[in-house]
Order: structure tokens, then sequence, then C-alpha cells
């Protein structure tokens, strides 16, 4: 592993924040040349190969002309005999969640706090010698690729959606027509960035043997999702007594017919339930921060509590960071007149507005110092959920200070 990333003042290049979500986002794709100029992948493509052994980390292989079938797909972990000897061209390793396993691969996140961090689904690296791809497709989700290392080329197409046409012979979902767009044809180079807004048809090669393309994909959650979320979520807390009634009943026109009097009731009786914005926003809350993995979640053993936070202090060292959000955590918050919440991986907790300053702080941070600790201590209201999140494993000790034993 070699140095950390040098973050520009900003991604977008010499495109503002506000013209780049007023313009692009969701709409339209950027290409920004020498978003970071520089960059230097701190990882190389070995060690992204050795990830892929791991039990743990999801990991797909794309073979182009794949000895069962065009476009076949295999899924990790990986034997080392497979990744050795696979052909010298047209294949791509993809990798999941990088970021959750090397933070210094997810400090690439901080360059896009200027979109919501909830909507962040995972940071994926993908390596390809030449020729390599994953075909002609479309996303559901907004993804920034950022070229690491090598080139690659990448040509964008028509709008799709779910009546566009995909190979059968793959599983896959590869599309069988690309019309590509001429003026959407583009090399990029280390460091120059694609911005692709969903549900556009896209396409990208490797045009050497040492391609990496980073991606950071932002999801977004299907009417499906949100409404079989909610109808779970809302649906355990009514009465069994709260149903369909019809005491306003009036001679039907036949016994069998359905009329609209009938279907209004149901719509009342929906919309009565639906209108709370308490339990919207707090199924909202908890879905956004889901983690995605729950297993990498690791709770506390034995407990915390606030005496051992004063403890911890006591004998630490004033400037190291002390404790940190664990790498795949989702944190997010919301104030509002229905109540304030800290979500954190899928965990509701409610706060008062007298540590609203302090949530703000908790959220900016992937990192706490002494300082930090000390003045989460002054508040109890603070603490208490500082010690929450920490025995649920959302937030944990350093390694350091997990090896020097000064707690029990
Ligand atoms: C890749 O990195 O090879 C594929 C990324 C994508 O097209 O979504
Ligand atoms: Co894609």
């Amino acid at each position: 592993m070699t140095a950390s990333i040098t973050l520009p003042v900003s991604i977008l290049g010499s495109i503002s924040r506000e013209e780049f979500l007023r313009d692009y986002w969701q709409k339209k794709p950027l290409l920004i040349r020498q978003a970071i100029p520089g960059f230097t992948p701190p990882l190389d493509i070995d060690e992204l190969a050795g990830l892929t052994l791991e039990e743990t980390v999801e990991a797909r292989l794309v073979m182009e002309q794949g000895p069962e079938s065009p476009w076949q797909l295999f899924n990790g972990p990986f034997e080392e005999s497979f990744l050795q000897n696979l052909p010298e061209k047209d294949w791509t390793l993809l990798v999941q969640a990088v970021d959750h396993l090397l933070p210094e691969v997810g400090e690439l996140l901080k360059a896009f706090d200027f979109l919501p961090s909830w909507r962040v689904d995972d940071l994926m690296i993908s390596y390809a010698p030449e020729g390599g791809s994953v075909g002609p497709h479309f996303d559901y989700y907004d993804v920034f690729l950022l070229q690491a290392s090598g080139k690659r080329r990448w040509q964008l197409g028509q709008p799709c959606d779910e009546s566009s046409p995909l190979r059968s012979d793959t599983r896959l979902k590869i599309l069988t027509e690309f019309e590509a767009n001429p003026e959407q044809d583009w090399v990029l180079e280390p460091g120059d960035l694609l911005y692709l807004p969903p549900q556009l048809a896209h396409w990208g090669t490797s045009l050497s043997e040492d391609c990496t393309t980073w991606s950071v994909g932002f999801r977004a959650l299907s009417a499906e999702e949100i409404l079989c979320g909610v109808a779970d979520f809302i649906g355990e807390t009514l009465e069994e007594d709260l149903r369909y009634t019809d005491a306003d009943l009036t001679l039907p026109e036949h016994p069998a017919v359905i009329d609209d009097a009938a279907m209004t009731r149901v719509k009342n009786l929906l919309n009565q339930v639906i209108n709370n914005p308490a339990a919207l926003s707090e199924w909202f809350g908890r879905a956004m921060t889901q983690t995605k993995y729950p297993d990498q979640l690791l709770p506390q053993e034995s407990p915390w509590t606030s005496a051992t936070l004063h403890e911890l202090v006591e004998y630490a060292a004033e400037e190291e960071p002390l404790l940190v959000v664990a790498e795949g955590s989702r944190l997010a918050f919301r104030i509002s007149t229905e109540g304030n919440w800290l979500f954190a991986d899928g965990e509701a907790l409610k706060f008062s507005l007298t540590i609203k300053d302090w949530i703000t702080r908790l959220c900016s941070n992937r990192e706490f110092d002494v300082q930090f600790i000390k003045n989460t201590l002054a508040l109890p209201e603070a603490s208490e959920l500082f010690v929450k999140l920490i025995n649920q494993g959302s937030v944990y000790l350093t390694e350091e200070d997990e090896d020097s034993n000064l707690l029990h």
C-alpha cells in the first residue's frame, strides 16, 4: 500500500457544485479531465486481486468469451489458480465496497460531500487487461467513474428502461442494442472522472494492460422498495381494529359490484395510515443507513458505559484519533417538526435540539480525538448516544488503543 490520496479543492474541476447539481446530477453525463491531477491509486492490481480470495469480499469476474457462455459471470471468492490462469485479454475483475476494506481508498468519498452521504452505495474497483469490459449496459444508480490507472474508452449510448432488450444468453444484463453517441466517446486517463446519470447506456473498454477504474455509486430506492418497506414498518404498528368499514353503505346496484364508494373507503383508510410523517421519517432514515453488509458490523462484546469513555480520555494521548466510525457504517440525521433522529446503521435514535451541534460534529467526522470525547462527556445525552454507537459497532476503538490495553 502506498501513500494516501491527495484530493483537490473540488473534484468537479471548473464546474461549481451548484452548477453540477442544477445541470448534470440525474440529468446528463459530465467528463472532468484531471479531476484529481496526479492520481496514484493507494493499492496495486495484485493487492486488489488478493482481496478477491477472501470469503467476506464481494467480487465478480466477467469474461467476454467465457468457456460456457458469452459474457460469462463468475462470482468470488476466487482461487489463486483461477486468477493465475486467466486469458491475457478481454475480462474484468470487479471488487465491491473496497472503501469498507481499506480506509485509504474510502478517503475518496470525502470529495463527494456535495451529495447526501446516505445516497452512497459503495466504492467498487474494477481491473481489466486490454479489451476487458462488462459489455454495453445501463444502471439504475448515479455513478462517478474515476480512471485510477491505465486507459479506458467510454462510449455512451441511449437512455434505457425496463423495456430495453437484453441478451438472453448471459446472466448479465447486457443490452442487445447500443446506439453509440459519437460525441460521447472518450478515452480516460488516470485522474479523469466521468459522471453518468442513471439509465444511460454505457460501455467501458480497457485500452491497456493496467486499467483500473474506481466507481462511486449512489443508490436510489425503487418505488416498490419504498412501498413494501413502509408497509412492513407501519403495518407492524397497526391495530387489528383498524380496518375497512362501510357504515355509510347504501343499497348496491348489484350485490357483486365494487362501486366507487367502496374504493373511496379503501383510499381513505390507506391515506389515514400512510399520513404518518414521524413513521415515514423513521423508516426512511433506518432504510438509508442500513449497512451494505450487516455482518461487517461488530457489536461490542462487553458493552461500554460513559464510565468507559471517562477512563479512556484519562489515559489517551491528546491528538491521536481514539475512536473511528466503522468503515461500512452509515450515519445520517433528521431535524424536523415531527422529531429529531440520529440514524446509525439502521437504528433510529431520538435526540433533543440541545445537542444539535454535537450531532452535526459527530456526522462530520469519521475519527474522534480526546477533545471530541471530552466534549461528548460534558453532555449526558450525547454520551449516551455515543456509547450506543460504540456498543452496536458503528464506532470502534482504533487498534493502537486496543493494543495499549488501557481498558480491561
Ligand atoms: C467497470 O468498471 O468496468 C464497469 C463499471 C460500470 O460500467 O458500471
Ligand atoms: Co455501469
